[in-house]
This record gives C-alpha cells, structure tokens and sequence, in this order.
C-alpha cells in the first residue's frame, strides 16, 4: 500500500483558560491518497479542531498541540514557516462560512487560490497571469458556476454559489489534500447535495484526497467512503463505508439521545 498523505500520532489539542478544555485527545489515525473520509460526531466532539490542527489553524486560538502530524512525509508540528507555508499551499481548506471577499469578483475569489503557493495577496489583483485566469475559469465551470457569472461581485451569489467559488479556489492551489469543515451546514438539503457531489467528483476524478467534517448522518453515509466518528475528542469509530452497519451506526457514532 502506498504511504499515507496524512499520519496522525497520539494527537492532543488543548485549549487553554481558566478551565481548559481537552479538544482532542490522544487521536491517532492514517489516512492514504485518494481516501474520501467523513468526520462525524455531535457538536463540540472535537471535528473542527482536528481539521485546523491539520495545517496548524489551531494554533491561531493559542491551542496547545501535542503529538505528531505528518503531511505527505512532512513534519507538520514542527515545520518552519517556510515549510509551513508550503504545507499550507498543497492543503485546500473550505469553511462552513464560504470565506469569499464579497466586493471582488468571482473570478478574483477564486484566483487567490493560485497565490497558495506565494503566500501573499498581490496589491494588484489585475495582475493574474493568462494561464491562471484560464484554469480559474476552467474550475469555475468544473463547480458548476458558468462564464457569465465569473465577472460577477461574489456578494451576489447564493451561498451555494459562493462555498462552489471556495471549492475552485482551492483547485487552483493544485491541492494534495481537501479540508472542508462542515462545507454544506448552513445549506439547504438540496444544494447540500449539490456541493457534496462536487467533492465527490473532484475525489474521483482527479483523486485528490478529502476528508470533510458533516453532522448531519444523512449525508455521512450517503457521501463518506471512510468514516471517523469522534466524541469527546476521542476517535470512537473509524470503518470504511463496506464495514459500516447502516442500522446501527448512527447510535454507534451519535449515542442515543439523552432523555
Ligand atoms: N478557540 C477555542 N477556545 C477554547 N475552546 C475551544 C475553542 N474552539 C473549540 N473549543 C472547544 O473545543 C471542543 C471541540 O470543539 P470543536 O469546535 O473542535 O468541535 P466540533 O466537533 O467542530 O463542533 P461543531 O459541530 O459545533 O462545529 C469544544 O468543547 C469547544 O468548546
Ligand atoms: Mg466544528
């Protein structure tokens, strides 16, 4: 078997405070290329966390990171800002709250993918060369958005629309790996659908590795190949999608609800 694009060691999160508070704990785990895996688990089990410790976000709220994380064989905990930046570059990261710059143009919004690898906003953004201003149109078309709107102001798409721009953003990075944090929680169940076929597609076509944060079971089983469910910051399920038991898992994973 190939080697993992992501190994995970004994990874703790703790977030300090008056009472800190232990997001994750002690989570190992491998994920190969080309594996399409959901993190599933209640509110506050740790999903976000473990995303933003990926590619170090976490420790822009003065978390405490103790373990190991390897991206495609780099160290990632103790990479120098160099290295940081250049993990950061081969990491497409999606948001719940699409994270598109409203007063600039589609087209814009998803060029800045292609400065992944700089590290920079040009103070020019008309400054494009042709062949990225060609391939972001190229993945704009391939998130379903067409030509006609690349020249739109993003403030005037949906928010279907808009996480659809977050996606081709992260396409021009030429990623090794999608992180999305629950990418379709403030979407209605159709266009839900919508997007998550889109990872899907970008997973199978170009075998770009994706995990995606869900809470919602439904679209857990219906999209996960693998999935993770955490609790309490602990990893207490991990089976690919042929293991799965569709009757039991969602009290495998959620519990039962607590009367
Ligand atoms: N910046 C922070 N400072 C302090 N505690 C935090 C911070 N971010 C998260 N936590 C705590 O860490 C734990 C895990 O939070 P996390 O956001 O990773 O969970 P989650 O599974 O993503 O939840 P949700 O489904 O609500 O997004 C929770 O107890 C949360 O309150
Ligand atoms: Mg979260």
């Amino acid at each position: 078997m190939a080697a993992p694009i992501l190994r995970v060691r004994n990874l703790t999160v703790i977030y300090p405070g008056v009472r800190p508070v232990k997001a994750l704990d002690n989570v190992s785990l491998d994920v190969y290329p080309g594996e399409f895996v959901v993190v599933a688990g209640v509110s506050g089990s740790g999903k976000s966390t473990l995303l933003r410790a990926i590619n170090r976000l976490a420790e822009n709220d003065h978390a405490r990171i103790e373990g190991e994380i390897y991206f495609d064989g780099l160290d990632v905990l103790r990479a120098s800002r160099r290295q940081l930046r250049e993990i950061r570059s081969q990491i497409g990261f999606i948001f719940q709250e699409y994270n598109v710059v409203e007063r600039l143009s589609v087209l814009t919004n998803t060029l800045v993918g292609s400065l992944a690898h700089v590290g920079f906003w040009p103070s020019l953004v008309g400054k494009f060369p042709s062949y990225q201003i060609e391939r972001a149109h190229q993945a704009l078309e391939r998130v379903g958005i067409p030509q006609p709107r690349h020249f739109d102001r993003a403030a005037r798409l949906s928010g279907g629309q808009k996480q659809r721009v977050g996606i081709a953003r992260s396409l021009l990075q030429r990623p090794k790996l999608i992180l999305a944090d629950e990418p379709v929680a403030s979407l209605d169940p159709i266009t839900a659908n919508v997007v998550m076929n889109i990872f899907k597609k970008i997973n199978e076509e170009e075998g770009i590795t994706t995990i995606v944060n869900l809470h919602d079971p439904v679209l857990t089983f219906k999209y996960g190949r693998r999935i993770i469910g955490l609790k309490h910051g602990r990893i207490i399920y991990d089976k690919p999608i042929t293991a799965i038991n569709r009757e039991t898992f969602e009290e495998d994973i959620y519990g039962t609800v607590e009367e």
